[in-house]
């Protein structure tokens, strides 16, 4: 892993520009200063995410560390009838809210603060999990990616329907093998979905069930 350059893009984050609005996929949502953006210039998880998952229709939908919102409104304008969004940062969830108010979609789409599963009821038909990829990020949080992602394989399997699926986001600067580890332990099956850019390459891990496990 890169520190310097990460250090550089945890800065960098924090400027004027890089937050503000930000838009992917034709989609522009407000970040506040402190909260994770979506914008390409910052990371390619959530775009890779729309551009292998952009059909919701019917489904239930968990955005897992929503920040700005993004993906939960994302899935209520292609399809999704109910979105929960939540995440552990207390800004980010009233950023959450101020956006899914904009688009209207307080009706589809429930945001609070949880961390991770601990306030989350109910089971998913998708679950979206762009969560910490790289430590030096959220060490301010107390989030750890390896930590953080061991609780969501222990507790996953209570969080998704039976034939539901769970995209899990990385990159080429994360502990891959670690989180392979744990899909494996967990026993659930992954196809995964790659982009190579000049500064990464970056995955997302569609997760199901074996069909002995339905
Ligand atoms: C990489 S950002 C992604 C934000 C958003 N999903 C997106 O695609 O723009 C990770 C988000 O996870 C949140 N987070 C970190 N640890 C968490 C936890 N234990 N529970 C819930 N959210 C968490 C962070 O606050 C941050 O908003």
């Amino acid at each position: 892993m890169n520190s310097l350059f990460l250090n550089f893009w945890k800065e960098r984050n924090s400027r004027p520009g890089y937050y503000g609005k930000a838009t992917v996929a034709g989609i522009t949502v407000n970040v506040h200063k402190g909260v994770y953006s979506p914008d390409p210039k910052c990371t390619h998880a959530t775009t890779l995410l729309t551009n292998i998952v952009s059909d919701f229709t019917g489904k239930s939908v968990l955005d897992l560390g929503t920040g700005s919102g993004f993906l939960a409104i994302y899935a209520a304008k292609h399809g999704a009838t109910r979105c929960t969004a939540v995440d552990i940062q207390t800004e980010a969830v009233e950023n959450a809210r101020e956006n899914v108010a904009n688009f209207d979609l307080s009706g589809v789409i429930e945001v609070f603060e949880s961390d991770l599963f601990d306030e989350v009821t109910r089971k998913y038909d998708v679950i979206l999990a762009n969560l910490p990829i790289m430590d030096p990020e959220w060490t301010d949080l107390n989030q750890f990616a390896n930590r953080v992602n061991q609780r969501f394989f222990d507790e996953l399997d209570s969080k998704l329907e039976a034939d539901g699926k769970a995209y899990i986001s990385s990159t080429s600067w994360g502990d891959l093998p670690e989180l392979k580890r744990m899909i494996v332990e967990s026993g659930y099956q992954y196809k995964i979905h790659s982009e190579e850019l000049p500064d990464a390459v970056w995955y997302v891990f569609e997760l199901s069930r074996p069909n002995d496990r339905l």
